[in-house]
């Protein structure tokens, strides 16, 4: 596979960060992954554009090949024959010398870049999309600006594994009572033809796919209410799904033990996940 570090492309084998990369001792990164679909990428303005957002919220500067980050994406896809995939693309505040809590003077260090892809065949067709996914409730013990996507994925790994654990696929984060979102997708329920997610604020990733498919149901006149919602509110819903750039729409079928429904995905998460297919690619 070849990947690409700060204007090179590379072999994987031949690609090297620093030891003192903030991102490896820190976290101090953010992070894109745009999709791939018949060889073309979705959705790619929007990943930039948070992407751009994410890197002034944290005070970090822009790679220096920030304005080619399209030809990059294209030239990477091309390069590992990627049909159906997804394409990584991480952005740390680059590695001075030393280890310090203090972000390093913007002239003795530049970020890093790197972006790979994932080959994944069959991506649209995920047998996900067909039998729905189950989700554990966890209590959501992150921090504060969730909004930042940023590579300090710790608790979302152990979620995923608690759910793994739990003969599950998947978690549902919840705090003061109300579900953020899932560990890495936003998360809706269906009640009534109604669709229900949370708001936009710090508490949570503003999800690319979430505008996407929101705006696409309102223009085929479904109803949209952005609130929170309860575990126990989803446990008595018609349907709930999920949305991410890797996942697009996956229908939930199961939420903390209890079964929606008939336990097959529902309608409305049906038609939303073909609806995105048919008009992103
Ligand atoms: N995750 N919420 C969280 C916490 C996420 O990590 C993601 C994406 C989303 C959905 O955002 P989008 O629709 O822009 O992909 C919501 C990516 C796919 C990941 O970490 O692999």
């Amino acid at each position: 596979r070849t990947v690409y570090v700060n204007g090179e492309y590379l072999p994987e084998t031949e690609a090297t960060v620093s030891i003192f990369d903030r991102g490896f001792l820190m976290a101090d990164g953010v992070y894109e992954v745009t999709s791939v679909l018949d060889g073309k990428l979705i959705d790619f303005d929007g990943h930039l554009a948070r992407l751009e957002r994410s890197l002034t919220e944290l005070d970090m500067d822009k790679p220096d090949q920030f304005d080619e980050l399209l030809e990059i994406h294209r030239e990477l896809v091309r390069l590992n024959g990627i049909e159906e995939g997804m394409i990584y693309l991480q952005v740390t505040r680059g590695a001075p010398g030393d280890r310090d809590f203090a972000f390093p003077d913007a002239e003795t260090t530049r970020p890093t870049l790197v972006l790979f892809t994932q080959n994944k065949p069959g991506l649209a067709d995920s047998p996900a999309a067909k039998t729905g996914i189950k989700v554990i409730a966890i209590d959501d013990i992150r921090w504060g600006r969730r909004d930042i996507k940023t590579v300090q994925l710790l608790y979302p790994s152990m979620g995923k594994m608690m759910a793994k654990k739990a003969g599950c696929d998947d978690a549902w984060m919840v705090e003061d009572g109300f579900v953020t979102e899932g560990t890495s997708n936003n998360a809706y329920i269906v009640k009534g033809g109604r669709i229900i997610t949370r708001q936009l604020s710090n508490d949570i990733l503003h999800g690319i796919t979430r505008a996407a498919v929101l705006r696409f149901a309102r223009e085929a006149q479904m109803e949209v209410e952005e609130r929170p919602f309860t575990i126990e509110e989803a446990q008595e819903a018609d349907e709930a799904f999920v949305t991410s750039a890797s996942t697009f729409v996956f229908p939930v079928i199961e939420v903390d033990g209890v079964t929606l429904g008939d336990g097959t995905p529902g309608p409305v998460a049906r038609r939303l996940r073909e609806i995105y297919l048919d008009e992103s690619r």
